[in-house]
């Protein structure tokens, strides 16, 4: 591994690191919350974490281009260079102290992430991946798992903020794998149940409207972890893209057949 790779790894790690403690010490405390929409809400945390992630990523790499979800886009020097950022993936779960969250960092070299590092400061888990290099958790090597079946497929999924105005939609993507899985969960945070997937915990995921700063670092731990990603018609997947669908490879043909919309009832 390079030394220049060694330094992003080690960079990533202090920011993901230093946003956890704060993120530690503050879940069960009383929160300052406000509200981006009627369903989608930031805390002080969230920003307060943004801000160390991005004065830690600055001070070794002032001349890199930052985006992160609260209130980051900056255009560095050399934008070949891109962090992708989310301080706090599962604010919602965070803002009711209920325990899946996790910090969210990825690192572009022209437009491919090369990093990617997603960590759960609670259970003290961090995944990572660098590309070509293969995906670890806490240091040891991962892999998607060997369910080969739908029928037995242990899923997750997410709901996008405008739920309430198109809550049928969604549930027809829900009820078409509820009836061919074995079980669906909604953890609440994109960023770990893509790293589930990652470790082998679950076999599938799907979900709509994300955005970048869910998805970058998790998809590459999920690809190096040997899953694969498409959108819902089987095409290349993309983080600037509007669907989310990941698996262990071996499902993915029937996760695509039951995404047909006109399979839904
Ligand atoms: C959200 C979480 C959630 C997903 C939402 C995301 P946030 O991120 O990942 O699981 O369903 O679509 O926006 O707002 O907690 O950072
Ligand atoms: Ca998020
Ligand atoms: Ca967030």
């Amino acid at each position: 591994m390079s030394h220049e790779i060694v330094g992003f790894l080690g960079t990533a790690w202090e920011a993901a690191n230093a946003a956890g403690e704060i993120i530690r010490a503050s879940w069960q405390q009383p929160k300052s919350i406000d509200y981006k929409g009627s369903v989608d809400l930031v805390t002080s945390v969230d920003k307060e974490c943004e801000n160390k992630i991005v004065e830690t990523i600055r001070s070794v790499y002032p001349d890199h281009s930052i985006l992160a979800e609260e209130q980051t886009d900056h255009e560095g020097s050399r934008p070949e260079y891109r962090w992708i950022v989310d301080p706090l993936d599962g604010t919602t779960n965070f803002a009711h102290g209920y325990p899946q969250f996790c910090v969210s960092i990825a690192l572009e070299h022209k437009d491919q992430t090369i990093i990617g590092l997603v960590y759960d400061p609670l259970r003290r888990e961090c995944f990572r991946a660098i590309k070509d290099h293969g995906a670890t958790l806490n240091g040891a090597p991962i892999r998607t798992s060997e369910t080969v079946e739908l029928d037995k497929a242990l899923l997750a999924t997410g709901f996008p903020y405008d739920r309430r105005d198109n809550a049928e939609f969604y549930l027809g993507f829900f009820k078409a794998f509820l009836i061919r899985c074995q079980e669906i969960r909604r953890n609440g945070s994109a960023a770990l149940d893509l790293c589930y997937l990652a470790c082998g915990r679950i076999d599938g995921f799907w979900e709509l409207k994300l955005k970048p700063w869910d998805t970058a670092a998790a998809a590459l731990i999920v690809a190096e972890a040997g899953g694969r990603l498409s959108n819902f018609s089987g095409d290349q997947f993309s983080i600037w893209g509007n669907e989310t669908l990941a698996s262990n490879g071996s499902i993915h043909g029937e996760m695509l057949a039951a995404l047909k919309l006109d399979q839904l009832d």
